[in-house]
């Protein structure tokens, strides 16, 4: 990354959710590496001891940046209304909010699908989201010309793109992508960006917990096919959060090469 983009993330505060793994743990490494010398990053998931593990591989080879790791489940309105009081004060200024916190469970088709497992869907990568963007967007909206601040949320080509077997991550993906839209449009008059992408598929985590930590059929998601990796969609987070101020990448939709729609791939067969 160029050199003007460490300059303009320079001393900046960053958040982001679900950053024990997969994205959110490749893009805290991204912005470390981007910004070594002045950079704080809040690290919140559900697995604390993980995250302590990040923030301790970050501080090794970056030596500016101050590390928080705060142990938060998005699906909890009660913490996540707590989040912003909880900060220590030289972290409470957050710049730049990465919703990326979110999970699919199975691929039951409807009327066979699991009550519990819609339940989860929609209150981490719906609710949760939007709990942790009203928590957040009161500190942006404090600073000049109306606010400043990044919020930069990923949904998925599955909220563009329904597809069988994944009816409701498809919905809460759509709900993303129009609170997004939404946001951006009652943000006008602000300086906040407000910033969607979307990934095709990217091998993370994703598949186990979709499988309930089946690992042999996640392997298979990926068989044939290479997917993305969790450091493609970082870098492209980083680039976005490092653009000038009056510019908005305000929708990406980033596939790996071998795909070109939520179920076109090609697979190679041997
Ligand atoms: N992988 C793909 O193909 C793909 C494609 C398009 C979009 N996405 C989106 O990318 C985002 C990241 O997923 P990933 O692929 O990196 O999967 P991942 O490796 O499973 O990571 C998901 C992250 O979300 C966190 N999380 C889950 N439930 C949470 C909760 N209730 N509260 C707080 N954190 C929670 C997990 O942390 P804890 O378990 O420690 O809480 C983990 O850090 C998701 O929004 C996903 O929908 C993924």
């Amino acid at each position: 990354m160029s050199s003007s983009v460490s300059q303009r993330l320079k001393g900046k505060t960053i958040l982001i959710t679900g950053a024990s793994s997969g994205i959110g743990k490749a893009t805290a490494l991204e912005f470390a590496r981007t910004s070594p010398e002045d950079l704080k990053l809040i690290l919140t998931a559900r697995r604390i001891d993980t995250l302590k593990e990040i923030a301790a591989e970050i501080e090794g080879f970056a030596k500016g940046v101050k590390v928080l790791p705060v142990k938060l489940d998005v699906s909890n309105p009660k913490e996540v209304a707590g989040l912003v009081d909880g900060l220590p004060a030289e972290f409470k200024e957050v710049d730049v909010l990465v919703n990326n916190a979110g999970l699919v469970k199975g691929v039951a088709q409807a009327p066979s699908i699991a009550a519990e497992d819609i339940d989860v869907m929609f209150a981490t990568n719906v609710t949760g989201l939007i709990n942790v963007t009203q928590a957040i967007l009161p500190i942006f909206k404090n600073r000049p010309d109306g606010g400043r601040g990044d919020i930069i949320n990923i949904g998925s080509i599955a909220g563009r793109e329904p597809y069988q077997g994944g009816s409701i991550y498809c919905a809460t993906k759509a709900a993303v992508r129009s609170f997004t839209d939404a946001l951006r449009r009652e943000l006008i008059a602000s300086r906040i960006r407000v910033i969607e992408i979307d990934p095709g598929q990217v091998e993370t985590e994703f598949s186990v917990v979709r499988f309930y930590g089946d690992k042999d059929k996640a392997k298979k998601v990926y068989e044939g096919v290479e997917p993305l990796t969790p450091d493609d969609i970082a870098e492209v987070v980083v680039f976005t959060a490092g653009r000038r101020e009056n510019v908005v990448i305000a929708d990406t939709l980033i596939f790996p090469n071998h795909q070109a729609a939520a179920t076109v791939m090609h697979r190679k067969t041997q």
